[in-house]
């Protein structure tokens, strides 16, 4: 396959950039006469973001499976689409072709359709990275039913949220999945989520890890009895359900400052488009290339950079079971060396991690076949980036740093490797075709350099169309704060040229391991401790993880009294079994009262400073009802 629309030079970028602002209408058709559709579109693009009423190639009818698989088989059927390498080096590797692809997924596809799944169905996907896994999100996309994969981090009670909200009746999910060291009861956990989601029909469960596990008649089936059922009934490979433009594709849940995660949809068409010009630019990918992104499928990464971008670019894309320091902290190093990887794409919490090990991990590793570079999840510190960009890239590869979001589903602002120049700890400029904007507290925005709320004032292909039966809620949080403009929660700075740097979240939202936590969901399940009165969650600065999520909590408990910790542990397991393990507080720190204001609002500004050690400068707390609580808190301070 070759890419027309892929951009080669600084000045071709520039161009390119300028017609996109121009006529993103003609912009955006030339890119998307690439693909396959099975009928072209009747309008380019019609929006309105005060209704948040956006529809991209309106009128045209197309499948994604087909653009990912099918139109790839007559020059790629014998290329690898996916290498799997395995949690356990040990292991053998899996390599699917094309061809073996488009076999597995229209098999399944056949398994969901005996399983009674029809176009618009909700699906959840609860599974480890396996390629099972990929072949069932293709297999969703295939007969038009709508995925919402759920992290293997995530409680029962999370599941049973999502499951609920997305009123899924199928479950596909696997025993177990191995993760480091690690065996994660998924279909347990499954178990544990139906008993408060009755509506739920089917669970096909797929083996991995061969954990026993309780199979209920009528509604459990096994992946593999299902695949010899078609068989048996000599099924030809499933059609392609033919699907609209604007049709929803998948759900996919991020927690935001308040309530409960919202499921983030994404559409067929904009989506895809979106996805495959990203991944072509921002890594300069050249068929052939073997590509690493080292993200899990539960996430928007894993969605539009392991799955759908990649394999629609015709890609070969790798896949990892596993975790960085396992069985040791060489293991990526020892995949790209195994693999001869081209690209790597990975998150700065990993390259932190894996920085402290030294560079011992990386003695005898071949990396020579390493070409480009790049970050995604948070901003990328400088010190993160020198190591990364010497020590793996030594020096000679592009490192991109790709500033995005769930909602906007693919790459916004970033540098594209061999064609824009990169900048230490920048995501620099936005690819063509998206508009972001500064805006100042009050709502205007700022020409020039500067600093402020960033804002998208344009739509583009991939944005998020709505929040999962909740189109208001989805109005409300991302398109009144600044009228017409898509606002992202991030604040960032920007320079003469146009070069944005992100600074991280102007909200209550923290980025944990390049993990989205919102404060508001962790407060109310520490809330739900028994011993709990009240708590305030905020952000810290955290070696490794970026941020670390600090708790003060106010205890009344008679139980353990005295043993301060027992009683963190205990809450420390409510939050595990309230939203899961991802968001378990790495500090509790136990006070008398909160810092609020006289209108009873916690001043989480002045929590803040403390967590961050910051408590000279606290600013001004002659609002406060009480402050003497503010000397407690800082004598306490963890
Ligand atoms: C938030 C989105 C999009 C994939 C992973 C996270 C932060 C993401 C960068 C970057 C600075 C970044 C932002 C954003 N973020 N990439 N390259 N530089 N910040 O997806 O869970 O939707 O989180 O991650 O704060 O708003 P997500």
């Amino acid at each position: 396959m070759s890419y027309p629309y892929q951009i080669k030079s600084f000045e071709e970028y520039k161009e390119v950039y300028e017609r996109s602002v121009r006529q993103p209408q003609n912009f955006w058709a030339d890119i998307a006469s690439n693909f396959q559709w099975r009928r072209k579109w009747d309008t380019v693009l019609e929006w309105n973001f005060k209704d948040l009423d956006v529809k991209w190639f309106k009128g045209a009818k197309l499948n994604i499976t087909e653009n990912c698989i099918d139109r790839h088989l007559e020059k790629l059927g014998n290329k690898p689409a996916i290498i799997w390498e395995p949690n356990n080096p040990d292991e053998h590797y899996r390599i699917l072709t094309y061809n073996d692809l488009y076999n597995k997924v229209t098999q399944f596809a056949n398994v969901l359709k005996n399983n009674g799944v029809k176009k618009g169905d909700r699906i959840c996907l609860y599974m480890g990275m396996i390629p099972e896994l990929a072949i069932a999100v293709l297999a969703c996309a295939r007969v038009g039913a709508i995925h919402s994969v759920i992290f293997g981090g995530f409680s029962a009670r999370s599941i049973a949220d999502r499951l609920q909200n997305a009123n899924a009746e199928f479950v596909i999910t696997c025993d177990g999945a191995f993760r480091g060291g690690k065996d994660i009861p998924l279909k347990s956990l499954i178990d544990d989520a139906l008993e408060s989601c009755p509506f739920v029909k089917r669970v096909i469960v797929c083996t991995r890890t061969r954990t026993p596990i309780s199979m209920i008649k009528g509604r459990d089936v096994w992946w593999e009895d299902e695949i010899k059922k078609v068989e048996t009934l000599g099924m030809a490979p499933a059609v392609a359900e033919e699907m609209d433009a604007e049709d929803p594709l998948f759900i996919l849940y991020t927690s935001g400052s308040t309530g409960k995660p919202k499921g983030v949809v994404h559409t067929c068409a904009g989506y895809m488009i979106y996805t495959t010009y990203s991944f072509v630019n921002a890594f300069n990918y050249k068929q052939g290339d073997v590509y690493f992104c080292t993200a899990d499928i539960g996430w928007i990464t894993g969605h539009s950079y392991v799955v759908y971008g990649p394999l629609s670019a015709g890609a070969t894309t790798l896949m990892f079971e596993g975790v960085p320091t396992y069985p040791d902290a060489g293991r990526f190093w020892d995949i790209v060396d195994k693999h001869r990887v081209n690209i790597i794409y990975t998150a700065p919490t990993a390259i932190r991690s894996l920085m402290s090990f030294g560079d011992e991990p990386l003695q005898g590793k071949d990396l020579s076949t390493l070409k480009v570079l790049g970050s995604v999840g948070e901003p990328i510190n400088e010190e993160a980036w020198h190591w990364f960009h010497e020590k793996i890239g030594k020096g000679k590869c592009p490192l991109v740093d790709t500033w995005w979001q769930t909602e906007t589903g693919g790459f916004m602002i970033s540098n594209l490797a061999n064609a824009t120049p990169e900048r230490t700890s920048w995501a620099t400029l936005p690819l063509p075709g998206i508009q972001p904007a500064l805006v100042d507290e009050n709502g205007n925005e700022i020409e020039g350099a500067g600093s402020g709320n960033l804002c998208i004032k344009f739509p583009w292909p991939s944005m998020i169309r709505t929040t999962y039966g909740d189109h208001e809620r989805c109005k409300q949080t991302y398109f009144s704060t600044y009228p017409n403009k898509y606002f992202t929660g991030d604040g960032a700075l920007r320079d003469e040229d146009g070069n944005y740097k992100i600074t991280g979240r102007v909200d209550d939202v923290l980025n944990v391991s390049g993990h989205r936590i919102g404060t508001a969901e962790v407060e109310n399940a520490i809330n739900m401790h028994a011993g709990v009165v009240e708590s305030a969650v905020v952000g810290y600065p955290h070696d490794i993880k970026g941020q670390g999520i600090y708790a003060y909590v106010i205890y009344n408990g008679n139980h353990n009294a005295g043993d301060e910790d027992l009683i963190r542990k205990d809450i420390t397991a409510t939050v595990t079994r309230i939203i899961g393990p991802i968001s378990k507080p790495d500090k509790i720190q136990f006070v008398s009262g909160l810092p609020k204001t006289r209108s009873g609002k916690i001043m989480r500004r002045i929590l803040r400073k403390i967590a961050e050690n910051e408590t000279e400068n606290l600013g001004d707390t002659s609002t406060l009802l009480d402050p003497k609580v503010v000397e407690e808190i800082k004598e306490g301070k963890l």
